[in-house]
């Protein structure tokens, strides 16, 4: 196995037999490794060997059954494979681009059994409000269309999401410039497909989300990165990017962003804006964290969105996701009416319009209030695992790392005092049982850390960071 190559392990696997099927080293009814076996062998997990396999059955060079296991498919015989139906010659083509294989590595770490896991940007099991929507589904009773519905999605719902966004986020936005999508993603994806094309330039943070630069990258947009300091992005950055590549937009997360946690601070944010203005950049403001301020610290500046004049430059989008559950699939974008339309059919071609029924449950949840208790106790409950990892980093990594203290969101960003390559970082955290994201999937440079404090409970935290702190001593 080629650990550094940018081809997935299981593509690796399932070469090597095509390989040696084709070459004749492998004969036709021979046995292969059971999927365990090789697993063990090879030190990985089982799941990769499962997807390496399930390619070679589906283009033809091997077929498993149950009790013989999987052979070299009897039909084979010289070039016979060549004609067989290659699914990985349409798998690597397409317009989207592969999850980067370090991504895919850090998430194999993280499912495995014990392990501590600061690598997702999800709430732990606990946090979700199960009850809270079980509660409500029992009363739930529909009253929506169930044919194909509005693509915008229904004028009640919007409604509703309009008020929400006024009273929580200071934002206006009436329900004709509202669209409702399967999660913020959706959103990125409709704004990138719809409003812009291959070859465009755009500006974003960096570092920045890991979904939207592999998003942009499918879309073959070009990516400039502003820099950023504690205070978020450094506003001037955009008329540079204008001037040398004519950026047609700006992606920002100016609220505890993902991944570094830190908020674009008032006077930034009204120097983007004025500078963004004057070059009629548009902005595409995402903002799934701003509910999430800590306890102890100021609530955050008001967003883009709410402090521009007139707000039909910024394109905002927000969800459900961070503050209740990403399995909700709750997400919205606001954007002049004309432009939500334009988006509204191209999720009409995509999937025909977010869930009525779903529609029915966010109407529910959010009338019916029980989201504010839940949002204060996740605040405490982020505070306390926000100010357990402080502790344990500064017991466990005070002369290894810096970090910057969050002050709403779910991350911590740490920078290593050294440079660590991503594959010896990895090879450690799957021996010490832990997982964080290095900072290169976000387009970092430098050593640096995304640490969520979302996942685990409390009394995990440090475990975890001092499992960590014995991988940076290993390195
Ligand atoms: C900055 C940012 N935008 C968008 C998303 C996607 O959110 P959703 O679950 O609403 O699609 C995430 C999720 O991690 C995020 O961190």
């Amino acid at each position: 196995m080629d650990t550094d190559s940018r081809e997935p392990r299981y593509r690796q696997i399932a070469r090597y037999f095509e390989q040696q099927i084709v070459s004749g080293q492998l004969l036709p009814g021979s046995a292969l490794p059971t999927e365990r076996e090789l697993s063990v062998r090879l030190g990985i997990n089982r799941s990769t060997v499962t997807a390496a396999y399930s390619d070679l059955r589906a283009s033809g060079f091997v077929q498993s059954t149950q009790g013989s296991g999987t052979r070299v498919s009897e039909t084979l015989w010289g070039d016979t494979p060549k004609r067989g139906l290659n699914w990985h010659s349409y798998v690597s083509g397409g317009s989207f681009v592969p999850t980067l294989a370090i991504v895919r590595r850090v998430r194999e770490i993280a499912a495995a059994p014990d392990t501590v896991v600061f690598s997702r940007g999800e709430l732990s099991a606990d946090l979700l409000p199960s009850d809270q929507l079980s509660a409500l589904l029992r009363e739930l009773t529909l009253s929506m269309p169930l044919d194909y519905a509005n693509p915008k999605g229904e004028a009640e719902t919007r409604e509703v999401i309009s008020a929400h966004l006024k009273e929580q986020y200071r934002v206006n936005a009436a329900p004709d410039e509202i669209l409702l999508t399967s999660g913020a993603q959706q959103a990125l994806h409709l704004v990138t497909h719809c409003l812009l094309n291959p070859g465009d330039a755009v500006g974003l943070e960096g570092p920045s989300y890991a979904y939207s630069r592999s998003l942009f990258v499918s879309a073959g947009l070009r990516l400039f990165q502003m820099p950023m300091d504690e205070h978020g992005l450094i506003p001037e950055e955009v008329v540079q990017l204008y001037n040398k590549h004519k950026i047609r937009m700006i992606f920002v997360n100016p609220t505890y962003q993902n991944p570094t946690g830190t908020t674009l601070s008032l006077s930034r944010r009204r120097r983007l804006l004025e500078l963004c203005e004057e070059r009629r950049i548009p902005i595409v403001e995402d903002d799934p964290y701003s509910l999430l301020a800590l306890e102890g610290a100021a609530p955050p500046p008001l967003s883009l969105k709410a402090l521009s004049s007139g707000g039909g430059h910024v394109l905002y989008m927000g969800t459900l996701s961070k503050m209740a559950a990403p399995g909700f699939r709750a997400g919205w974008i606001v954007a002049p009416s004309g432009v939500a339309s334009r988006l509204a059919e191209a999720k009409q071609e995509m999937d025909y319009g977010y869930s009525t029924i779903l529609q029915e449950v966010t109407k529910l949840y959010l009338t019916s209030g029980v989201w504010q208790g839940h949002l204060a106790d996740l605040r405490q409950a982020l505070t306390r695992r926000r100010n357990r990892m402080l502790t344990a980093l500064q017991e466990h990594l005070g002369n290894r790392a810096e970090w910057l203290v969050p002050q709403g969101g779910y991350y911590l960003w740490c920078k290593l005092n050294r440079k660590i390559p991503d594959g010896e970082l990895v090879r450690e955290m799957e021996a010490h049982r832990v997982a964080v994201m290095p900072g290169s999937v976000y387009g970092a440079e430098g050593s640096s850390l995304r640490l969520s404090y979302a996942r685990e409970p409390e009394n995990r935290i440090e475990e975890g960071i001092r499992r960590l702190a014995a991988v940076l001593r290993r390195l």
